[in-house]
C-alpha cells in the first residue's frame, strides 16, 4: 500500500519559504503525508501535473468535468486502519471505532469504511439507508440527532440500529415504541459533559449551552426512568466538538464519564458496557494548523478511560469513538476548472473558479482556510497572491483568500485540498447549481461513486400547480 509521496516521478524542487508557504510541486515534498494536508499518493508527474491515487487529476476533470470531488481510496483505508490499530496497541478493553458518516455520507464511503471493520455514526434516517443499502451491520449503526422523528425512530429500530437518546421527549416515545418491539431497544444516552474546548462556536457541543444532550442536572431522573423501562441502555456518550487539536479535553472525557456510569451501576442498577467520546480530532488544512496525530489521540483517550475506570475498580467499557473528519478529511481534494480573472488595482486579484460555496459551504460557514494548488503547472514558481472566489451570486462565496499561484489562464485547473469532511454532505443547490460529481481512485484507477447532477435532475422535485402554466 502506498504511504508515502512517490519518488521517482516527482519534482525535486526546493522548498518554497515565503512567510506564509503555500504549495506546489516545490513544497509537496515538505508536506509529508504524515502531516496530513495532501492525500497520500500525491505526486507530481512526469507531465508536472498533480496525480492521486495513480490518476492524473487534469485527465480526471477531462473525463468527469468540474468541480470534482477526488477521493483517495489509500488514504482513507489508511487513516481507518490507524484507528483501529491504534486502539488495538493502547486499550486493553474491546474498542469499535465508527465512522461519522456526517462528514460524507454517501454508498462507497460507507462500503469502504465498512469494509475495515468500522461501524457507521448516523443521524438521519438518509443516514441510515446509505448505511444499510452499502452494506454496513446494523449491529454496527449508532442514530444520533437532537430531533429524532418519530418515522425516523420506528426505522432506526426496525433496521436493528442503537439509538443515541439525545433528550426527554425522544426517550419517552422511545419507551412507548419499545412496547411494539419483539426485543428491547438498544439504546446509549447522550450526556452533555460540561468540557470545553477550543474551536469555532458552531461545532463545540460538549458545553453545558448546548442544543445536545441530556443536561448533567437531569441524569438521576434519566437513570432513575430507564431502571423502570423496556429500553435496554448499554451505555453513554458525549462529543465534546470538532476540529479540535488540543489532547486534554479527550483526555478528561474518561474522568467525567466514569461518574455517570458509576452512579447509574451503583444507585440505578443499570449495567453499562459502552462508552463513546464521540469524534472530533482536527485535521491540518494549512500548514499552520498542528493537530495531533491518530495514534496520538487515541492512546491520549485510552489512557484517560483506562485511568478513570481503574481508579473507580470499575471494568474497563467497550471504548467507541466517531471521528469523522480525521478519518475522511485529507483523503479529498476537489477539482475546479479556473474561468475569468479579475484585479481591483492595489487591492486584490480574484480569480474564479467554476463551482465555490455549494460544493464547499466551509469557508462561507466557517471561515475556513484551505490550501490549492495548479495541478497542470506543478512546479510553477509561485509569482502572484491572489483570492479565489466561487461563481455564487455572493460577495463571501470566498474559497481561498490570498493564495500564491503561479500565473493562471482560463482553463487551468485548481485543486483545493482537505475537502473531505463536510464539502459534498454540506453542498447545496444555491443559485440552481448542480451538485458536483466525486469518484474514487486506486492504482490508476478511477471510478465514479456520485454522479454529476444534471440540470434536468434540478427540476426533478418541481411542481408546478396547473393554474400557474402559462
Ligand atoms: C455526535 C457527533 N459525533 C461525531 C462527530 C464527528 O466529528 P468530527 O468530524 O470532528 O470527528 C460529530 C460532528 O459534529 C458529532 O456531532
Amino acid at each position: 500500500m502506498t504511504t508515502a509521496l512517490s519518488k521517482p516521478k516527482q519534482e525535486t524542487v526546493s522548498v518554497n519559504s515565503t512567510n506564509s508557504p503555500q504549495i506546489n510541486a516545490a513544497s509537496l515534498d515538505s508536506l509529508s503525508p504524515n502531516q496530513q494536508l495532501l492525500p497520500l499518493t500525491a505526486l507530481v508527474n512526469s507531465h508536472d501535473r498533480l496525480e492521486i491515487g495513480g490518476c492524473d487529476v487534469v485527465d480526471l476533470v477531462q473525463q468527469y468535468g468540474s468541480p470534482l470531488y477526488i477521493l483517495d481510496e489509500v488514504s482513507l483505508r489508511t487513516a481507518c486502519q490507524q484507528y483501529r490499530d491504534a486502539f488495538a496497541k493502547h486499550y486493553q478493553g474491546q474498542s469499535q471505532v465508527l465512522y461519522a458518516s456526517k462528514a460524507w455520507s454517501c454508498l462507497a464511503v460507507c462500503a469502504i469504511v465498512g469494509s475495515e471493520g468500522l461501524g457507521i455514526d448516523v443521524v438521519s434516517a438518509g443516514e441510515i439507508l446509505t448505511a444499510l443499502r452499502a452494506g454496513v451491520s446494523p449491529s454496527l449503526i449508532y442514530f444520533h440527532g437532537n430531533n429524532k422523528s418519530l418515522e425516523e425512530l420506528t426505522y432506526a429500530l426496525e433496521s436493528g440500529c442503537t439509538v443515541v437518546v439525545d433528550n426527554w421527549h425522544e426517550l419517552k416515545t422511545l419507551e412507548s415504541l419499545a412496547l411494539e418491539q419483539t426485543s428491547k431497544p438498544r439504546i446509549m444516552l447522550r450526556l452533555t459533559p460540561g468540557i470545553e474546548c477550543h474551536t469555532h462556536e458552531y461545532i463545540q457541543t460538549g458545553h453545558i449551552d448546548s442544543k445536545f444532550g441530556f443536561d448533567p442536572n437531569e441524569i438521576d431522573a434519566v437513570f432513575a426512568f430507564l431502571s423502570k423501562s423496556s429500553l435496554n441502555c448499554v451505555g453513554i456518550h458525549a462529543h465534546i466538538g470538532s476540529q479540535i487539536f488540543e489532547l486534554q479535553p479527550h483526555q478528561d472525557i474518561g474522568g467525567v464519564m466514569v461518574q455517570w456510569f458509576k452512579l447509574a451501576g451503583e444507585k440505578y442498577g443499570l449495567k453499562f458496557s459502552e462508552l463513546n467520546i464521540g469524534g472530533g480530532l482536527g485535521i491540518r488544512y494549512v500548514e499552520s494548523d498542528d493537530p495531533p496525530s491518530i495514534e496520538e489521540w487515541v492512546k491520549t483517550v485510552s489512557a484517560g478511560v483506562t485511568d478513570a475506570f481503574v481508579a473507580e475498580g470499575l471494568a474497563l467499557p467497550k471504548l467507541l469513538c466517531e471521528p469523522g473528519r480525521s478519518l475522511i478529511g485529507s483523503t479529498c481534494v476537489t477539482a475546479y476548472t479556473i474561468g475569468g480573472s479579475k484585479t481591483v488595482p492595489d487591492i486584490r486579484t480574484y480569480i474564479t473558479v467554476d463551482g465555490g460555496m455549494s460544493d464547499n459551504p466551509r469557508p462561507i460557514t466557517y471561515q475556513s482556510k484551505y490550501r490549492a494548488v495548479v495541478a497542470n503547472h506543478m512546479s510553477a514558481s509561485l509569482s502572484q497572491t491572489v483570492t479565489i472566489a466561487g461563481k455564487h451570486c455572493e460577495s463571501g462565496d470566498i474559497l481561498i483568500k490570498d493564495i500564491q499561484l503561479p500565473v493562471t489562464n482560463p482553463g487551468d485547473i485548481l485543486v483545493v485540498f482537505g475537502t473531505g469532511a463536510y464539502n459534498y454532505s454540506m453542498a447545496s443547490n444555491y443559485n440552481r447549481l448542480p451538485k458536483a460529481a466525486a469518484v474514487v481512485v486506486e492504482g490508476g484507477e478511477s471510478s465514479l461513486i456520485v454522479k454529476r447532477e444534471t440540470r434536468e435532475d434540478l427540476l426533478r422535485q418541481d411542481c408546478l400547480p396547473e393554474r400557474l402554466r402559462q
